[in-house]
Order: structure tokens, then sequence, then C-alpha cells
């Protein structure tokens, strides 16, 4: 199985390289820094340009395609910057960093292919706060584009989205002891989440291989 992953240097990523690598996948990872095992794809690029490098980077196709590239508004500097700064960059990498990868992977898929996309279990039911209503608000953006998406691509191709709460990955390192409680006390899961969990979650979705268009949450 070739899965093409976004973001590998990213915590779920690196679940996913180690998770997905142990039980034999072949894993082709993106990243936007230059490392040695993976592709430089910084899914802010031009579309057409995406699609060269996903398609330089496997001429024989892919089985799966995870979109886990996120912008980080929450930690250091970048919590800083206005609201619609964040949103800004949210949109930018989240919303149309998927879509874009998404689009362009269709015609490097052999026969069938899955897509996974990324979003929060708590975008649509919504919480308290401006980090909240910014990542709710890209996140819904990419549960709507995978749902239309979904019923676009099938039955070739299947396309589910992951919404898992919040997960102990960079940002979770980045908060103190007091906010990292406050933070899971508000959320609808009320634990934190280990990436390796997530990593389990997206293998058994693409293994069950349930209806395109289905979201599972992990939480
Ligand atoms: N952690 C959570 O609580 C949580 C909850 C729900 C959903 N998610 C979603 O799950 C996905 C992965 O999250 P994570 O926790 O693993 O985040 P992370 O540790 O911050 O990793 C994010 C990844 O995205 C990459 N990235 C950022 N901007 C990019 C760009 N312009 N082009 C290409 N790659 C870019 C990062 O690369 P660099 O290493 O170069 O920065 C990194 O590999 C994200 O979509 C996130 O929104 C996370």
């Amino acid at each position: 199985m070739r899965v093409g992953v976004t973001g590998i240097t990213g915590g779920i990523g690196q679940a996913v390289n180690e998770l997905f690598g142990k039980r034999g996948a072949d894993i082709i990872g993106f990243a936007r820094q230059p490392g040695p095992l993976q592709y430089l794809l910084d899914v802010t690029m031009h579309e057409s340009e995406i699609s060269r490098r996903i398609g330089e980077a496997a001429p024989t196709g892919y089985d799966v395609w995870i979109n886990l590239a996120g912008a980080d508004i929450l930690s250091g500097d970048n919590r800083k910057k206005s609201y619609l700064e964040r949103l800004q960059r949210l949109w930018d990498v989240d919303v149309l960093g998927t879509i874009k990868c998404s689009r362009a992977v269709i015609p490097y898929f052999q026969n069938t292919g899955t897509i996974i996309n990324v979003a929060w279990d708590e975008a649509l039911s919504g919480a308290p706060g401006d980090s909240a209503s910014l990542y709710g608000t890209a996140k819904a953006a990419i549960l709507g584009f995978s749902a239309s998406f979904a019923k676009s691509v099938m039955p070739k191709i299947r396309v589910y989205v992951l919404s898992p709460g919040w997960v102990a990955t960079r940002w979770a390192k980045s908060l103190t002891e007091e906010q990292k409680s406050r933070v899971i006390q508000q959320s609808a899961s009320k634990k934190w989440i280990a990436p390796e969990d997530v990593a389990e979650a997206l293998w058994e979705m693409i293994h069950n291989s349930p209806p395109s268009g289905t979201i599972m949450m992990v939480n």
C-alpha cells in the first residue's frame, strides 16, 4: 500500500509514518522543509506545482492520500497575530492546501484510491474562544468540501474525514500545565488524545473501508 502524507514532520504525521511503516506500508512523506526521507511540498504552492511534485514523488501512483498539513495558530508568535491573520493562515494551509492536494492527487491513483482529510471533533458543535472559532471555521470548510468531493469522485475514490479532539502534539507542548488542563476541561473529549491513537484510527479507517463520505470522530 503506497500512502502519500502531507505534514509528515508534525506530531500526527510522525505517528502515521511510524505505525504505517511498521505495518509494511510504503510511505511517501511530504514536508515544507528539506529532509532525508521526505519530498518537498508546501501546500500553499500553486496547484500546478503541487500536482507536479505529487506526481514526481510516486510515478507508479498512490493507493491512499492523507492531508495532514495544518497551520499552527496556537503556539509561539503565531498566537499574537490578529484574528484575521490567523484565519488567513488556516485558510491557506488547512483549507486550500487540503483542496489543492485532494484535487491534484486524483490522476495519480490507479484503479481505486482513498483520500483522508482532517477536521476537528468540535468544528460543527462549537467551543468557546477565538482559537476555537478560527479552527472551527477552517475545519468545517474541510468537512463541507469533503462531503461534495466524495460524491464527485465516487465510486473510484473514497473520501473520508477524520475528526479528532485535541491531540497532544507540538502545540500542546507549548502550553503551561494550567492552560493544558483548561483547554481539555472545555473540550468534548475531556482528555488529550495521543497522536498514535489518531494514526491507529487512520489505519482502521483505510482497512475497514466504510462508505465514502464517512466522518470518523477520534475523541
Ligand atoms: N493537534 C490537534 O489537537 C489536532 C486536532 C484536530 C485536528 N488536527 C489536525 O491534524 C493535522 C496534523 O496536526 P498535528 O497536531 O500533527 O500538527 P503539527 O504537529 O503542528 O504538524 C503540522 C504539520 O503541517 C505542516 N505544515 C504547516 N504548514 C505547512 C505548509 N504550508 N505546507 C506543508 N506543510 C505544512 C508542518 O510542517 P513544519 O514541521 O514544517 O511546521 C507539520 O508537518 C492538522 O491539520 C491539524 O489541524 C490537530
